[in-house]
């Protein structure tokens, strides 16, 4: 179904604005009333999960499972549940606690409109319901193996320990354990990102993989995961490094978040740390190292090495 993508159309945003939408189209589908769910909990769900998001993580999910061309996967649930869990990080990022942001998506954040307590139960909700998606939709060793790289891109080593660590860096009160260390070097920078934005983009690829070869009865080979890996790697900091550009360079209306927040709470970032020059040319160099890693994987796995470009020339 996706097989075609790289040889039909050749623009690649047009590509991507065909998927995202499919996208949409399976995570309303996903989220609909269940017994015992109160109704404003949905609708704070729907709310943050539906408002016009990248689907970068999705995207991801769909393209890694067809760079490997068979034909008869069906990457949906893995590319609803990895955007599951990102709208429930983004509810929470912008808590008070956290971020306290206002706008996200162009829109009032979840909090804003529902308030903190649901706001809160709506993302713990998103994040017990991809595990939910992923369980009930594959068979049981590529379900219980999608959970597991899930949980791990997630959770306290991956997304949600990248979480702690900015928040620390920032200095929020209670977070900072005290052998934190004191100054910051690009290393711990480096290491913020990877976990708490280049994890779960890392996760979306490997569920591609895994969910791709599962239609085939197989787990995928070793030498691919790790091409798969590393290019996730280089594409996840270009994106966390384009992110805190946009903070610093970028404009409300075309980001559709507030600007200018990462120096005002003295967060640690790559244009804070090393300046808006290095922190561009870092960038484009990891976004080619990314294609170099690509192209190894075949010639469906094209739309890969076009996202790379995208997600440094962004400007949402
Ligand atoms: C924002 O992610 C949070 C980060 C990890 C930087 P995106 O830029 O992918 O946000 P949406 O999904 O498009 O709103
Ligand atoms: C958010 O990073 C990362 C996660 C939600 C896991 P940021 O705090 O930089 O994202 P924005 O700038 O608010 O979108
Ligand atoms: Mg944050
Ligand atoms: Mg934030
Ligand atoms: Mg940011």
């Amino acid at each position: 179904m996706l097989q075609k993508i790289s040889k039909d159309q050749d623009n690649f945003l047009s590509v991507w604005k065909t998927l995202a939408s499919k996208v949409d189209t399976h995570l309303s589908n996903c989220l609909q009333q269940q017994e015992g769910m109160p109704v404003r909990l949905l609708e704070a769900m729907r709310y943050s999960v539906l408002a016009p998001g990248k689907r970068l993580r999705p995207v991801l999910v769909l393209l890694a499972s067809n760079a490997f061309g068979f034909e008869n996967t069906n990457p949906w649930p893995a590319a609803c549940a990895v955007e599951f869990i990102h709208a429930y990080s983004l509810i929470h990022d912008d808590l008070p606690a956290m971020d306290d942001d206002d706008l996200r998506r162009g829109r009032p954040t979840c909090h804003k409109v529902y308030g903190e307590a649901l706001a809160i139960l709506a993302g713990d909700a998103l994040l017990t319901k991809a595990f939910e998606v992923l369980a009930k939709s594959y068979p049981p060793l590529a379900g219980a193996e999608c959970c597991l790289e899930l949980a791990k891109g997630a959770g306290a080593s991956g997304m949600v320990g990248g979480q702690v660590e900015d928040l620390a860096w920032e200095g929020k009160p209670g977070v900072r354990g005290e052998d934190h260390p004191k100054e910051a070097t690009i290393q711990h920078l480096k290491n913020l990102h990877d976990r708490k934005t280049g994890a779960l983009i890392r996760t979306s690829l490997k569920l591609g993989a895994i969910v791709s070869f599962a239609s085939q009865n197989r787990t995928p080979p070793e030498d691919l995961l790790q091409i798969l890996d590393n290019y996730g790697q280089n594409i996840g900091l270009a994106f966390q490094v384009t992110d805190d550009l946009l903070d610093v360079l970028g404009k409300c209306e075309s980001a559709g978040k507030r600007v200018g927040k990462d120096a005002q709470k003295g967060k640690l970032t790559y244009p804070g740390l090393l300046g808006i020059e290095q922190s561009k040319l870092l960038a484009v160099d990891l976004c080619k190292n990314a294609q170099n890693l690509a192209s190894q994987l075949g010639p469906n796995a094209a739309p890969l090495i076009d996202l790379a470009e995208y997600l440094v020339s962004r400007d949402h």
